[in-house]
């Protein structure tokens, strides 16, 4: 065998993530159809010795980190443990930075269709985001300009819509996108705080129209282990702190522009927040004749426990069709999200048969099977091909999953 040919073979184009972009939200994890991807306490990191390549965990990730390769001598991996711990991606090794003869799914970036469930792409008609405007290196600031909470005062959950205002920074944002924050501090083991990734509850041309601003809606979390440091340190603003703010992140979870399409829209809990984005979106362009429908199934434990309650049963009848489900309403049966778009079956199939309806999840995790579920029961018993639909949406923009 020829020398030269031996040196390539030896090269492996290895996968990393880079530390400093990841907000880890655990996407990849998810998505990496073998396992390749791990984390713990610190950092994301994709195992040299099972990773294949196969790009699945590519387009999903919303900060772009999973995207990071370096040419590597195959002896000379990096570990996952050496990826532990990494606080930055270590550079380039020119001296192993020969051309690598690459298979080619690597170039072509195919997505294994059997592992991500949503589409990867966003709808044909989303206007186009802006991602990663400010990074770690050179993040944004924003004034908080309202705290306040949306549960009731005796609800089990304090959920909060939080205000922030950019001023004269650009922070241009569309609904679905989100952005991270960084929480002041270090952890035990002296690191910075992790940035914390929230979905914007507002529509592009801000909380109040016209304004530099966006909101939040964020839960907060009480976690002995640690965690929930960035959602106390948000609850807790007052009007006029600064907070450090990086993205806006996500490319694919956005909504359609085009005025006859359809939103389904299934949300629990602070999963409401990209709903509320879109609706209120929808809402202020209403004058303007559209004529595409909003369908929202939305769960909580309690009346009092779901976000947003008051503004959005005010909605006009014949602007949204809102189907609430609680769980936990004494007296009375536990619904789920899933349960109901059941009870709603007809209606549902019918939007599922328009080729102009997107459809949007997000909230707990758990409730993702039961809404594919529901989805495909309400498909077959209307008479719709349940794996030719599915494939259709998702390779159409038109069937975004997030869910944590
Ligand atoms: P549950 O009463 O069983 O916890 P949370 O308040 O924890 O954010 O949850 C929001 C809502 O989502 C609650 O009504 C909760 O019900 C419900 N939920 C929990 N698990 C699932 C699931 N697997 N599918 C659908 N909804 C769920």
């Amino acid at each position: 065998m020829d020398a030269h040919i031996e040196t390539r073979i030896d090269i492996l184009r290895q996968h990393l993530i880079d530390p400093e972009i990841c907000i880890r939200c655990n996407t990849c994890e998810e998505t990496c159809p073998i396992d390749a991807i791990t984390h713990d306490g610190v950092n994301y990191v994709v195992n040299a010795q099972v990773c294949n390549g196969c790009m699945a965990c590519v387009p999903p990730c919303p900060t772009g980190a999973i995207d990071n390769w370096r040419n590597v001598l195959r002896s000379e991996a990096y570990s996952v443990d050496d990826q532990f711990g990494w606080d930055a991606l270590p550079a380039q090794n020119e001296e192993v930075n020969a051309p690598v003869e690459v298979p080619a799914q690597n170039d072509e970036a195919p997505v294994a269709s059997d592992t991500v469930r949503g589409s990867t792409v966003a709808p044909w008609s989303a206007a186009r985001p802006y991602v990663q405007l400010y990074t770690h290196k050179a993040p944004a600031l924003a004034t908080v300009v309202g705290n306040f909470r949306l549960t009731d005062a005796a609800a089990s959950s304090d959920i909060r819509h939080i205000m922030l205002d950019f001023g004269a920074l650009p922070f241009p944002v569309l609904e679905g996108q989100s952005i991270g924050i960084l929480p002041p501090g270090t952890s035990t083991d002296g690191r910075a705080h992790h940035a914390r990734q929230y979905s914007i509850a507002s529509p592009r041309d801000g909380e109040r129209p016209g304004y530099n601003n966006i909101s939040l809606t964020v839960k907060r979390v009480q976690r002995e282990d640690g965690k929930g440091v960035c959602s106390n340190y948000l609850c807790d603003l007052q009007k006029g702190d600064v907070v450090t703010v990086i993205g806006p992140f996500g490319n694919t979870f956005l909504m359609p522009n085009h005025p006859d399409s359809h939103l389904l829209m299934i949300c629990t809990g602070t999963g409401s927040a990209p709903m509320r984005a879109m609706t209120e979106y929808r809402r202020r362009r209403r004058a303007t004749g559209e004529t595409g429908k909003l369908m929202l199934f939305f769960g909580a434990r309690t009346r009092g426990e779901l976000p947003y309650f008051g503004p959005l049963m005010s909605l006009p009848k014949d602007f949204i069709d809102t189907n609430l489900a609680f769980s936990r309403m004494p007296g009375e049966a536990k619904r789920y999200v899933q349960d109901v778009m059941r009870e709603r079956a007809n209606d549902v199939a019918q939007l599922l048969g328009d080729g102009n309806t997107h459809v949007y999840v997000c909230g707990l995790r758990g409730m993702e099977d039961g809404v594919m579920q529901a989805l495909e029961f309400i498909a077959r018993s209307h008479g719709l091909d349940w794996p030719t639909l599915w494939e259709q949406l998702r390779r159409e923009g038109r069937l975004h999953l997030e869910t944590y």
